[in-house]
């Protein structure tokens, strides 16, 4: 039998992220900077690598699979990889196969993601206001993000919004966000911002809303009970008394959540990055070309979980020296 893969600190690893476009449509300020270089199309993995690597992690024991960006749904043809995927939730062999996205092109995919298998996917949304959503993606259009959402309701998968916490920015929207996804019977996650990435100024650091500060007013309105849940990802959960809704944090920065982590990301070029908040990684791309053989890969996938760190140390305080980490979010697929 396959030997599950386990870092060095007894940590399981079931959940794989891969990155399958640096681009986005968007440019969201705490993500990119306004003029981003992009890498050339020729460096990214072919969707038949995607494939063989994600296969290749899937025989080795991950259970949940999640497809990231840059913005994913922007990749050319990338429903032809979420259908090659099925076989995996077929076979039983994978249990989950989700993704992330911006919603711009849901419109367009929601059934086809469905009719792949997708059963749940999160949805980053971090205002209602057409006004501050055009401003904080810097061109994006909520109305066209809403269509998508309505769409994937549709098409009968279930919506998570991920909403950054950005002091200043959307603290006045708080309930108004958890309201509207209350009435359209969708979970909200809020996720402290991360110092990842240089965006042209330091604007994150006065951005920065901890997530201790967003649940004591979500609990001026109404008791929190403790969820024992977990969706496999790194937020802890509470249900509102009063709507009976779901409500996820992510909190990096106020309480690290590292020593259960159950994750490595791959990059668009075949990067494994073992840790989200740390500059280590490893190649994978070499490893998958240079040989038929997948024993070759599993090594060299195994490798590099052995060299997996403790955690992040993000740190605002040091955020212009070692806190930070150069590169951006959206490289390796948040
Ligand atoms: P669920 O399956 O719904 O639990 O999703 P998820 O939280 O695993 O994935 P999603 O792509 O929605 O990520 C939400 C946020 O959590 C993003 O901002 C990610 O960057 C962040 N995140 C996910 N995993 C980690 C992690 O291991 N460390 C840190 N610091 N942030 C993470
Ligand atoms: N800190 C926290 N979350 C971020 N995201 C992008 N950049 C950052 C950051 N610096 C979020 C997006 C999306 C998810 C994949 O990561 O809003 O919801
Ligand atoms: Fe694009 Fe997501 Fe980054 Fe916004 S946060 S620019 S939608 S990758």
């Amino acid at each position: 039998m396959t030997q599950p893969l386990i870092d060095p600190f007894a940590r399981a690893i079931s959940y794989l992220r891969v990155s399958v476009t640096d681009r986005c449509d968007f440019r969201c300020v705490y993500c990119m900077s306004e003029n981003m270089t992009f890498l050339p199309k020729k460096e990214l993995l072919s969707l038949e690598e995607l494939d063989r690597l994600c296969s290749s992690f899937i025989g080795l024991g991950v259970k949940k699979l999640r497809i990231t960006g840059g913005e994913p749904l922007v990749r050319r043809d990338i429903m032809t990889f979420f259908q090659s995927m099925t076989r995996h939730l077929d076979s039983g062999a994978l249990e989950e196969l989700t993704v992330t996205t911006n919603g711009s092109q849901l419109e367009k995919y929601a059934a086809q993601l469905a009719a792949a298998g997708v059963k749940r996917i999160n949805v980053s949304l971090d205002t209602l206001d057409e006004q501050k959503f055009a401003d904080i993606t810097r061109w994006g259009r909520l109305p066209q993000v809403i269509r998508g959402i309505d769409a994937a309701q549709k098409a009968g998968m279930r919506v998570k919004i991920n909403t950054v916490a950005l002091a200043g920015f959307n603290e006045d929207e708080l309930f108004t966000l958890t309201d509207w996804c209350a009435s359209r019977d969708m979970d909200i996650t809020f996720i402290e911002v991360m110092p990842m990435g240089d965006i042209g100024n330091e604007d994150r650091i006065t951005q920065y809303w901890s997530l201790e500060n967003l649940r004591a007013r979500l609990a001026e309105r109404t008791t929190l009970t403790d969820l024992p849940e977990s969706t496999g990802g790194p937020a802890r959960y509470v249900r509102l008394d009063d709507t009976q809704q779901k409500i996820g944090f992510i909190t990096p920065l106020s309480h690290n959540f590292c020593e259960s982590c159950n994750r490595v990301r791959v990059t668009c070029t075949g990067e494994i990055y073992t840790c989200l908040g740390q500059e280590g990684h490893s190649d994978l791309r070499g490893p998958l070309r240079s040989s038929e053989s997948d024993a070759h890969l599993e090594d060299a996938i195994r490798a590099a979980i052995a060299l997996k760190p403790k955690g992040h140390d993000f740190d605002y305080s040091r955020q212009k020296a070692d806190g930070k980490v150069s590169r951006h979010m959206s490289h390796t697929g948040g």
